[in-house]
């Protein structure tokens, strides 16, 4: 039975987004049957994955209000063995039309039941609130994964978030747990990202990933480009990064060694030569 990860933190631009397309695509490279469901109507996800939203008719949007069939809305993405249900504008009214209606809180575990068992990883980015959206993905979930960018105030924020997931154990989803946090957006040349790196550990311990990701320019261009950092700059700091963080989860999963399926198998045209510059990034 496939394990569901929720993505999630109320702060904007803390790297959920990020952290989703680029943790899930090396998850299906080492092997893993991955899909992606993309919970906020900015859609972030979905043009991460190259996918235009203008031309996007179907959305997870249908599922979760209309009671579509959640598998008739998963499209395929450049990356073998990952898919993908998109985002459109429309979830931006579902926090408002989920409210009245019954078991509002667990429509989306309910539409996910049916597909669980053909993933390995089912993998929800959430919106920027604690809103019922994200409620439903946190009741859906099995555990949790919070990004948290190393900046000043990065813990702020983080006991309501906390607490809301202590409100989903309690009422809806016990069994809900966190999988781990990951710091992102790491600048090995400020004293203030060794900061929060020692205090984020020193508050949340264990839970806490070995691997950090680091500010890198890559891992900001690929989306422009509609590329995870796998098949944009396989070879950066940003990609080595995901890279390691999959392999991390992966091993708090004990999940098999990898059989290796490299990006390359099936990247699309125009990718190649187009790795001389350095990244952006170090450590
Ligand atoms: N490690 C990183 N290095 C540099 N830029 C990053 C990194 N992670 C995210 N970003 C950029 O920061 C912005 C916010 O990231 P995003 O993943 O969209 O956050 P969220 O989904 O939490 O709002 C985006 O422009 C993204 O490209
Ligand atoms: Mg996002």
């Amino acid at each position: 039975m496939g394990q569901i990860i929720a993505c999630a933190n109320q702060k904007g631009g803390v790297g959920k987004t990020t952290t989703v397309v680029n943790l899930s695509t090396y998850l299906a490279l080492a092997g893993d049957a991955v899909l992606v469901i993309d919970l906020d109507p900015q859609g972030n996800t979905t043009s991460g994955f190259g996918l235009d939203r203008d031309e996007i008719r179907h959305s997870v949007y249908e599922a979760i209000i209309e009671d579509r069939r959640l598998s008739d809305l998963v499209v395929p993405t450049a990356i073998p063995g990952l898919s993908l249900v998109p985002s459109s504008i429309s979830l931006a009214g579902a926090e408002v039309e989920l409210a009245p209606l019954p078991q509002r809180e667990r429509r989306l575990a309910r539409i996910l039941s049916e597909l669980v068992d053909s993933y390995d990883y089912i993998v929800l980015d959430c919106p920027p609130s604690l809103g019922l959206l994200t409620v439903n993905a946190l009741t859906a979930a099995d555990a949790v994964v919070i990004p948290i960018q190393c900046e000043y105030y990065a813990l702020e924020g983080l006991s309501q978030l906390i607490a809301t997931i202590n409100l989903v154990r309690n009422h809806l989803n016990p069994d809900l747990a966190i999988k781990g946090v990951v710091l992102t957006m790491y600048d090995p040349r400020t004293n203030l990202s060794a900061e929060v790196d020692a205090e984020v550990r020193k508050h949340l311990g264990p839970a806490v990933f070995d691997t950090v990701i680091p500010r890198s320019v890559r891992l900001s261009e690929a989306p422009s480009y509609g590329l995870p950092i796998a098949l944009y700059r396989p070879d950066s700091k940003g990609a080595e990064a995901y890279a390691a963080l999959a392999a991390e989860l992966r091993e708090r999963d004990g999940r098999p060694e990898p059989h290796a399926r490299t990006a390359s198998d099936e990247s699309p045209s125009g990718v190649e030569g187009n790795r001389e510059a350095g990244d952006g990034s170090s450590r």
